[in-house]
């Protein structure tokens, strides 16, 4: 299944993210994909930080000096690298639009967060796809990048763990993806806003592998600072320049008091993330029993990630996921939002009560489904 494109730009629109802000809204929400929000009194006490210290108005400038640096200096980069933006989202829209021309091809992997796809369209791209097939666990293939190139291809998009599956591709993949990229003169983006859920590994940003990288991230899904917006992107110095320039059209400045929250935040990553850290991998365990006892549900299991993106071996999955929603107060996202409508995404790190109630919903669902 294709995302339908809309007729004119001016009311083209993202179904998943209309979805997303109106119906998923189960009572057992699994339809989300970042953890539950660490409260502001926590982020105040672990950091001595008191209302006075905020300011309203910051410096003018192409980005804030503290935030920059603290961005440089976790991704282990120059400042001028980075591109500080209003979520992972503006990010990727001002890489996007920084890399290609109306016409020029991009070439996204498939399944997709929708937002990527939306986005080059909304730009004037031309979007072709490769697959990430499910029979090899959404694994990142090279081969199927390459096989989809054409000599117009100015931009390779990919998730880093992949949304929806969680798949990881590793450096390899991701340098012979580069390769592929740089002998036509084109650029690699890829979105890790989910890698930084990867607490107990240690990774390095995509953009270390070479200048014709952009790699795009946030605070948002691991760290639950969704209300802060702290997104990046990191790029060379010149297409880093050119994305601030391009955002002087969408916001000019960043709100100040979330600038300097972001840069308390990143400071303290290590307290924010411990208890997530903890809850995923206690969940992790809770999810693979529950797939132990459900052969019904195919997938490759991952490591890591806060979703997992299930095949329903029969029947219609968005059938399902409606009965699921109607009957059983369980949300999950609809396949059909992936271009997969045989499977659902599935939210692995919510907090645990909500998971082990909605895991026994989905449970007596599949049960009635085997048996409808
Ligand atoms: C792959 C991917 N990129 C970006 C985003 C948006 O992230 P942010 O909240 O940082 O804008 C999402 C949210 O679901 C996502 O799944």
């Amino acid at each position: 299944m294709k995302y339908e494109v809309a007729a004119s730009r001016s009311r083209m629109h993202s179904p998943y993210m209309e979805w997303a802000k109106t119906h998923a809204h189960g009572r057992y929400n699994l339809a989300s994909s970042g953890v539950a929000a660490f409260p502001f009194k926590q982020l105040a006490q672990i950091s001595n930080l008191r209302l006075e210290d905020l300011d309203l108005t910051g410096p003018a400038g192409y980005g804030y000096g503290p935030l920059q640096n603290a961005l440089a200096k976790k991704a282990g980069v120059a400042p001028e690298c980075v591109v500080a933006a209003t979520g992972t989202s503006l990010a990727n829209h001002l890489a996007m639009a920084a890399s290609v021309e109306p016409g020029d091809d991009v070439l996204i992997e498939w399944p997709a967060y929708e937002l990527l796809v939306t986005t080059a369209r909304y730009l004037g791209a031309n979007v072709r796809r490769f697959p990430r097939q499910w029979q090899d666990g959404f694994r990142l293939e090279p081969r199927e990048v390459e096989k989809a190139l054409t000599p117009e291809t100015k931009l390779i998009v990919v998730t880093n763990l992949h949304n929806p599956s969680s798949a990881f591709a590793d450096d390899a993949a991701l340098r012979a993806v580069g390769e592929l990229a740089k002998r036509i003169g084109a650029r690699v983006l890829v979105d890790e806003v989910y890698l930084e859920s990867c607490f107990s590994t240690g990774w390095r940003t995509a953009f270390h592998l070479g200048d014709h990288f952009i790699a795009t991230s946030s605070l948002t899904k691991a760290y639950g600072l969704l209300g802060l917006r702290c997104g990046w992107a990191i790029a060379e110095p010149e297409l880093a320049r050119a994305m601030w320039r391009l955002n002087d059209f969408y916001g000019v400045n960043a709100a100040h008091p979330a600038e300097h929250l972001c840069v308390v935040a990143l400071e303290h990553l290590g307290e924010i993330a411990a208890g997530y850290q903890t809850l995923l991998e206690s969940n992790r365990r809770i999810v693979n029993q529950f797939l132990d006892a459900h052969p019904e549900l195919e997938l490759a299991r991952q490591p890591y990630g806060t979703v997992l993106f299930p095949r329903l071996r029969n029947g219609s999955a968005g059938d399902f996921c409606r009965l699921l929603e109607e009957q059983y107060e369980t949300s999950v996202v609809p396949g059909s939002f992936f271009e997969a409508p045989e499977h659902f995404r599935l939210f692995v790190a919510a907090e645990k009560t909500i998971l082990v109630s909605g895991l026994e919903r989905l449970s007596a669902a599949l049960d009635r489904w085997k048996h409808a």
